[in-house]
């Protein structure tokens, strides 16, 4: 059964007896991140959702200390191989690759992607993840705003726990979260992107009480940053 432990913001560790994976990885100038980079443990993979600067966070820096995989778009593969990453596995949205740890296939994401410092590159689409671990299927959403195609990713996949923004102003906001839940129908949702700075405040306790008013069947579990739970 694999563990995902919310290091804050969109970055969620994973670990099982499959391999450790991060997603996301802020963690340097992540408010919320409990540990540093020195306490993690060794990655096999890092996932990244999109280009901006709280999701790749500290990928590159990790790839080269743990000489893990990163996996991501094509676009944000290539533009990570000129910072010097040496392993990449591109994809693009709706294909699936197998890895040493489980499957990971790249869904929709209603976003930007574009690295912004020092200059602003674009590099393609945001995604979201279909992680496969141990047996469970676990989907992080990126930056997303909502999305009627939610209803198909939670058709083809049983979600055994989904990762969902409802920190509003660049994603989902609290009311559209829950709409994506009740399409997705996932066993578990963990809100994430939210309260990390002022722009995102967001009360998780009321997305918490709104989701179990749309659906009794989908349990909320609200993490405080360092916090895991196991899948
Ligand atoms: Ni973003
Ligand atoms: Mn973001």
């Amino acid at each position: 059964m694999p563990k995902v432990r919310w290091l804050g913001h969109a970055c969620f560790l994973i670990t099982s007896p499959s391999g450790n994976i991060i997603i996301d990885p802020f963690i340097k100038g992540n408010p919320q991140c409990p540990v540093s980079i020195e306490q993690l443990p060794k990655l096999d993979s890092i996932l990244v959702t999109h280009g901006h600067g709280d999701h790749l966070g500290d990928a590159i820096e990790l790839c080269g200390k743990h000489d893990a995989l990163l996996v991501s778009t094509y676009e944000l593969c290539v533009y990570c191989q000129t910072r010097g990453v040496q392993k990449v596995h591109p994809m693009h949205i709706g294909g699936a690759a197998k890895f040493s740890f489980g499957t990971v296939k790249l869904v929709p994401a209603l976003h930007g992607s574009a690295v912004t410092h020092p200059n602003i590159v674009y590099t393609g689409e945001a995604c979201g993840f279909i992680v496969t671990i141990d047996g469970s299927a676990l989907y992080h959403a990126g930056d997303t705003a909502l999305f009627s195609d939610m209803e198909l990713i939670g058709r083809c996949h049983s979600i055994d726990c989904a990762m969902l923004p409802i920190g509003d102003n660049f994603t989902m906001g609290i009311d559209d979260a829950v709409i994506a839940a009740t399409m997705l129908h996932p066993k578990r949702v963990v809100p994430m992107h939210y309260d990390t700075f002022p722009v995102i405040k967001a009360n998780p306790f009321e997305f918490a009480r709104k989701l179990k008013e749309a659906s009794e069947a989908i349990q909320c579990h609200i993490l405080k940053p360092g916090e895991e739970l196991e899948i």
